[in-house]
């Protein structure tokens, strides 16, 4: 069956990665989350003619909607579903030898929460699953029903920040005991009920936020790819990473910082504008950083 292209798919601080990126005919372009093909739409035409792009992609289903939304760029365009963690496997056995220029727009999509199916979100019920490969075997179900007190507190506290960490873990773990978790509105009235809310956010956003970037060792993958992002880049080349939240930033700048072949770009992070914000609710927390390989 055909995927459905959603046709409102606003790719994040675009004119600003297209501005860092600088692309021009003949470039080799990675982009390592390639997702719904938004950013790598508005790239395309400018690497052409001679150019080509690699679009890596976990989701098989995300992949099909690029899949559609690039196929009138023919044989410029090479799609893998994979980690981007293997980037390098998949660069060299599709030829992307000193690369250009490589993007990562991290973490989920708009189709991931707004398909309750998927489990992202606890606005609608749905399983307890927040994987981007769903052929891989770990889900948020797993993860909830069977770590340990100890693993549960240190994902919440690690990843969501959550300074209630290990009293939420010891709530799940009471509560799991009685009727195992199935289900993401089950989770978040459970989490609501043990824990008061503090302004407009929901008790249970940041373990939501914990439990995703668990699930798909989003942190670990990330800290994977950037040495090779590096290796695979040409004298010159840039590496443009977009995130989400405070931890990915983090690492990204400190390894902008530490590697010694990298100049930064981008001495700030470059966030979006009034006018972005307000057509893509999003983009509020998305800060781009930019290296470039000397
Ligand atoms: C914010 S979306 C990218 C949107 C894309 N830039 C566009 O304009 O359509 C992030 C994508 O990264 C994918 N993803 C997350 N972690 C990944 C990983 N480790 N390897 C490959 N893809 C990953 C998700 O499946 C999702 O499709």
């Amino acid at each position: 069956m055909e995927a459905v292209i959603p046709m409102d798919h606003i790719p994040v601080l675009l004119g600003e990665v297209s501005e860092y990126l600088k692309p021009e005919p003949n470039n080799l372009l990675i982009d390592g989350t390639v997702g719904l093909g938004g950013h790598a739409q508005a790239l395309l035409p400018r690497v052409l003619p001679g150019g080509r792009l690699l679009g890596i992609d976990k989701d098989a289903d995300n992949l099909e909607i690029a899949r559609q939304r690039l196929s009138r760029f023919g044989e410029s365009v090479v799609l893998v579903r994979d980690s981007y963690a293997n980037i390098k496997t998949h660069a060299h056995a599709h030829q992307f030898h000193s690369v250009d220029s490589i993007l990562l727009d991290l973490g989920f999509s708009s189709v991931h929460v707004d398909d309750p199916e998927r489990g992202f979100s606890f606005r609608q019920d749905g399983p307890l699953d927040m994987r981007y490969d769903r052929s891989q075997e770990i889900t948020a179900e797993m993860v909830v029903n069977e770590w340990s007190l100890e693993e549960l507190a240190r994902i919440f506290r690690q990843y969501g920040e959550e300074k209630k960490a290990r009293q939420i873990a010891e709530a799940i773990v009471s509560a799991r005991a009685q009727t195992p978790f199935s289900s993401t509105t089950q989770l978040a009235a459970m989490i609501a009920q043990t824990q008061r809310q503090r302004g407009r956010i929901h008790p249970a956003t940041k373990i939501f936020q914990a439990l995703r970037i668990a699930v798909n060792d989003e942190l670990g993958e990330l800290e994977r790819v950037l040495p090779d992002c590096v290796d695979l880049l040409q004298v010159g080349g840039r590496l443009a990473i977009i995130s989400f939240h405070s931890l990915e930033d983090r690492i990204i700048k400190q390894f902008f910082k530490s590697h010694s072949v990298l100049k930064v770009v981008s001495k700030r992070p470059i966030t979006a504008s009034q006018e972005e914000v307000k057509k893509n609710p999003r983009a509020r927390s998305a800060k781009l950083r930019v290296a470039e390989k000397i």
